[in-house]
C-alpha cells in the first residue's frame, strides 16, 4: 500500500481531506508538507495532553516552521473534558494574544480533539483547526464528522457544537504506542462500520485478524480509510444528525447505559459499545429477523480482537438499564430509538421496539 492516501469529507464549502498513512508525525519534513499549507497565518496553538506530548509534540513543532507556536498541555483523561478546561485553554489563547487568524491543532485522542474543536468553534466566533488524532478511536471516529463538545456533570457531551476541521491527519505510526485496551476499543468502532455500512469490510476484518492484532501499518491504513469513508458518507448525508447519521450509534444506546451505570472509567467507551453491539444484534434477531449466524460472526470477531462481549460479573440491574437508556439523549418524542441490523452492512433506525421485548432481552443478556 502507498505511504499516504486521502479521502474527502464532502460538505460543500466546509469539505475537508482526511490523510491516512505514515504521515511523518515523527519525521517533521514529511509532516511539514501536509501541515504547512493548512496554516496560512503566523499563529498556531497546539492543544495536547501530558501523555501524548512527550511522544509526539516535538515532531509536530518541528513541522510547523517559523511561526508563533504556543502549546497547551492538558492533564490526561476524560475528567478534563470540561468547561473549566475550555475556559483555561481560551484564557491561554487570549493571554498569548491569538487572534481570529490563528489555527488550533488538536494532538491527541478524542478527549483532546473534542475539547480543542469546541474551543476552535467558539474562540473569537470560530477559528481554523486541524485534527492530528493519536488514538485509533479518534482516527476512525471522533476526529471526523465535526461533533465537538465538553462534558457537564449532568451528562457527557452536553455542551458543544458542530464544527468541522480544516483537515484530519491520521498517522498510523502513532498507534504503536497505544495501550492494548485503547487499541481494542478503537477496533470496536471499526467493526461497527462493517455492520452498519460495509459487509465487504466486515469480511475483510474477519480475514485479517492476525494483521490487526499485530497493528500492521498496511492493515491499519486500510482500516482507517474504510472506516472514515463510511463515516464521511453518513455525515455528508446528514451533518447534524436529523436522521440517517443516527446509524452511527449502532450498539451505543446499550453502550452508553452500560458506561453510565457501571461508572465512567469502568469500561472504555469502545468496550461498552462492543457489549452494546452484541445486545443490539440479539435485539435485531428478535425484531428484524437479523440472521443469528451473523450475530455469532459479530460476537466472534469482537472476541478475536480482544473485546468484551458480555458484562461478565456485574451488579447492574435490568430496570436501571432501561431507565438509563430512557434517559439517553437519543430519545426522540419519548420513544426509544434503536439502530438494528437487518443483515451485515444494512441497518435501520427503529422506534417501535416494545418495552416487553427489551426487558426480555436484557434479562437474558444480563443474567
Ligand atoms: N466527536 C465525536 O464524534 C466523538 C465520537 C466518539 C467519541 N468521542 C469522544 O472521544 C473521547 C474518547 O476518545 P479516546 O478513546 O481517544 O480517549 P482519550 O482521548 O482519553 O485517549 C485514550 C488514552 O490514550 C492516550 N493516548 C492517546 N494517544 C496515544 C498514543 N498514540 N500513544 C499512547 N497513548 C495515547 C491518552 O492520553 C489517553 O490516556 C470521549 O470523550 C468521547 O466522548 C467523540
Amino acid at each position: 500500500m502507498s505511504q499516504q492516501q486521502s479521502l474527502q469529507v464532502e460538505l460543500g464549502d466546509r469539505s475537508y481531506p482526511i490523510h491516512v498513512g505514515d504521515l511523518g508525525v515523527q519525521a517533521p519534513e514529511k509532516l511539514a508538507q501536509l501541515l504547512q499549507p493548512l496554516i496560512p497565518g503566523q499563529q498556531v496553538a497546539v492543544i495536547t495532553n501530558e501523555t501524548v506530548a512527550p511522544l509526539y509534540l516535538q515532531g509536530v513543532l518541528d513541522a510547523l516552521g517559523q511561526r508563533q507556536v504556543d502549546v497547551y498541555q492538558l492533564p490526561d483523561g476524560e475528567a478534563y473534558k470540561t468547561l473549566e478546561s475550555f475556559e483555561a485553554v481560551t484564557t491561554f489563547l487570549l493571554n498569548a494574544r491569538h487572534n481570529r487568524s490563528t489555527c488550533l491543532i488538536a494532538l491527541g485522542g478524542g478527549v483532546v480533539g473534542d475539547l480543542c474543536g469546541f474551543v476552535a468553534a467558539t474562540f473569537q466566533r470560530g477559528v481554523d483547526f486541524v485534527q492530528i488524532p493519536t488514538t485509533l478511536l479518534a482516527q476512525v471516529d471522533s476526529s471526523v464528522g465535526g461533533k465537538t463538545a465538553v462534558n457537564h456533570p449532568a451528562g457527557k457531551n452536553m455542551i458543544g457544537a458542530f464544527y468541522q476541521p480544516k483537515a484530519v491527519l491520521a498517522d498510523t505510526a502513532v498507534l504503536t504506542t497505544l495501550p492494548d485496551r485503547e487499541y481494542a476499543a478503537g477496533l470496536a468502532e471499526v467493526i461497527k462500520y462493517g455492520v452498519i455500512d460495509d459487509v465487504a469490510f466486515f469480511d475483510w476484518l474477519e480475514a485479517n485478524v492476525p494483521a490487526l492484532l499485530e497493528r500492521s501499518s498496511d492493515a491499519l491504513q486500510h482500516v482507517i480509510l474504510r472506516s472514515c469513508a463510511s463515516k464521511a458518507k453518513v455525515v455528508s448525508e446528514d451533518e447534524r444528525e436529523s436522521g440517517r447519521r443516527a446509524i452511527l450509534n449502532f450498539g451505543h444506546t446499550f453502550g452508553h447505559a452500560i458506561e453510565k451505570l457501571a461508572g465512567y472509567g469502568q469500561w472504555l467507551h469502545g468496550e461498552a459499545v462492543a457489549i452494546g453491539m452484541v445486545m443490539a444484534a440479539e435485539l435485531s434477531i428478535a425484531h428484524t429477523g437479523f440472521p443469528s449466524v451473523d450475530a455469532r460472526r459479530l460476537r466472534q470477531l469482537l472476541e478475536q480482537l480482544g473485546l468484551p462481549v458480555s458484562l461478565g460479573q456485574h451488579d447492574l440491574k435490568v430496570e436501571d438499564m432501561i431507565e438509563a437508556m430512557g434517559m439517553d439523549k437519543k430519545v426522540s418524542d419519548g420513544r426509544l430509538k434503536f439502530v438494528l441490523a437487518r443483515s451485515l452492512g444494512d441497518v435501520i433506525v427503529s422506534d417501535d421496539v416494545g418495552l416487553g421485548l427489551l426487558r426480555e432481552l436484557l434479562n437474558e443478556q444480563m443474567a
